[in-house]
């Protein structure tokens, strides 16, 4: 198949470019001005924004399976969501049983994703267990193009040691890989949820109180001093303070490469959202929790200032009605995650581009180039150029619209978003040259392939 987009914008990696671009098969063949139509079905961009597909970095799908804790969205439904907010690849969280093989994930990971997912997809490998067994396996999720982790300083069945962490960030960075961390301090989050059960706090609104801006500060600094000994890059992933940037900020003075994940919730929802009235707050519990006034505006700073690399949504959705209700009693009992991978790129157009915070450019950078620099698949991914995939969001920036869970496609019953007003839509979206998306409605499902990764193409 042969598809010739015209008179578009085009968002390329050197900057925006007003030219046509022609896809044949499954990859990009040219990019120049006035291309002559020829056999290729032809659409027109006038008007219109083209970026490569977005990536998202950070998702939970089918997490918790077959546990009265299940996440809401499956392989199926999150990825079909995906598609449909312009989101060509999703890098979800495989997660090993505990004393169980680094394979049996990635394994278990392939049986749900495999045939059922719309958009394309890699996975990260969650470390919990570190021994000798577990380290020879990283060759062989190195072949299988699994090429980075994630390791957790809370949640007591996810948890490291300091001394493992470095361990695996040695093991990893050697390969070329990277290792991010989810940087709330364990212990202080225990202590946190204690002290405000006996405060007799045990609504959602204790939730913030329980991990503070300083268990997230105290572990990023020591995320860092492990990235610091073991002589490689860390990644830090949700990132959801100032204080975590401003110290991310001062490791790079001294040197150091250290990459930094946000997402659209510490960006645009803040802890307001824990005043509700009823039990309305469970909606926002998740981890980090939403922060302040100061924060986000810190993050948005960083953002416009290039100091954040990636956003990823931390797509993480629980029913309200039946899960996050598991906690109606004790707020530490609800279920740790919000959902928003459909919503992000809209979200990030109208917040950021529209608001005249960042360039179309820069939406790109943080939402398709760098995550795919990072994660190992640029340019095949991440890039308007020639030879790449031809994974392609067409983007109606003149566009206003709302989101309310009523029109989603994310398969849970509410959005941490609804009645948010949008500037601009993704309109069209190629997936491998083929139209997924048409006139903003998905009209391909089950085509997303598993994309082999390979060593982290670090810039910093
Ligand atoms: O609350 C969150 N973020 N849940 C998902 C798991 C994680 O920590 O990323
Ligand atoms: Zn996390
Ligand atoms: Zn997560």
């Amino acid at each position: 198949m042969s598809i010739l987009i015209q008179n578009g914008t085009l968002i390329c990696p050197e900057g925006p470019v007003r030219a046509d671009l022609r896809v044949e098969g499954d990859k990009i063949a040219q990019i120049g001005p006035g291309l002559p139509a020829g056999s290729s079905q032809v659409i027109d961009a006038s008007g219109r924004l083209v970026f490569p597909g977005f990536i998202d970095t950070h998702t939970h799908f089918e997490m918790n399976k077959s546990t009265p804790r299940q996440t809401a969205d499956d392989w199926a439904s999150g990825t079909l969501a995906a598609l449909a907010g312009g989101t060509t690849t999703v890098l979800d969280f495989a997660e090993p049983e505990r004393g169980a093989s680094l394979a049996s994930a990635l394994d278990a990971w392939h049986s749900r994703a495999d045939g059922r997912a719309s958009c394309h997809y890699g996975f990260h490998m969650t470390i919990k267990d570190w021994n000798p067994t577990i380290q020879r396996e990283l060759a062989d999720m190195d072949r299988a193009g699994v090429t980075s982790y994630k390791v957790y300083f809370a949640y007591d069945n996810l948890r490291v040691s300091d001394g493992t962490a470095l361990e695996v960030v040695r093991a990893v960075g050697e390969r070329g890989g990277v290792v991010g961390c989810h940087c709330e301090n364990g212990d202080l989050v225990t202590a946190g949820i204690a002290a405000q059960k006996a405060a007799g706090n045990l609504g959602p609104s204790a939730h913030p109180l329980s991990r503070p801006a300083a268990v997230e500060a105290e572990a990023v600094n020591r995320w860092l001093a492990v990235g610091e000994l073991a002589g490689y890059p860390v990644n830090i992933v949700h990132l959801s303070t100032k204080r975590g940037l401003e110290l991310v900020r001062m490791a790079r003075a001294r040197g150091q490469a250290a990459y930094v994940e946000t997402c659209p919730q510490y960006l645009l929802l803040d802890d307001g959202k824990y005043q509700l009235p009823g039990f309305e707050s469970a909606k926002y519990v998740l981890s980090p929790p939403l922060r302040g006034a100061e924060d986000q505006a810190a993050l948005w700073a960083g953002l416009e200032a290039g100091e954040i690399d990636a956003i990823g949504t931390d797509h993480c959705s629980f029913h309200y009605h039946g899960a996050k209700e598991l906690g109606r009693e004790d707020f530490s009992q609800i279920p740790n995650g919000i959902p928003g991978v459909e919503h992000r790129p809209v979200l990030l157009y109208t917040a950021g581009v529209a608001a005249g915070r960042i360039t179309p450019h820069q939406m790109m950078k943080l939402l398709s180039e760098q995550p795919a620099k990072l994660f190992g698949m640029y340019p095949r991914k991440g890039a308007l150029a020639v030879g790449s995939d031809a994974d392609l969001v067409i983007f109606d920036p003149e566009h206003t619209g709302r989101i309310t869970a009523a029109a989603q496609h994310q398969a849970v019953d509410y959005t941490p978003y609804e009645g948010f007003e949008t500037e601009g839509r993704v309109e069209t979206v190629l997936l491998s040259g083929e139209p997924a998306v048409e006139g903003s409605r998905v009209i391909s499902r089950g085509r997303g392939r598993f994309v082999r990764r390979g060593p982290s193409q670090f810039w910093r």
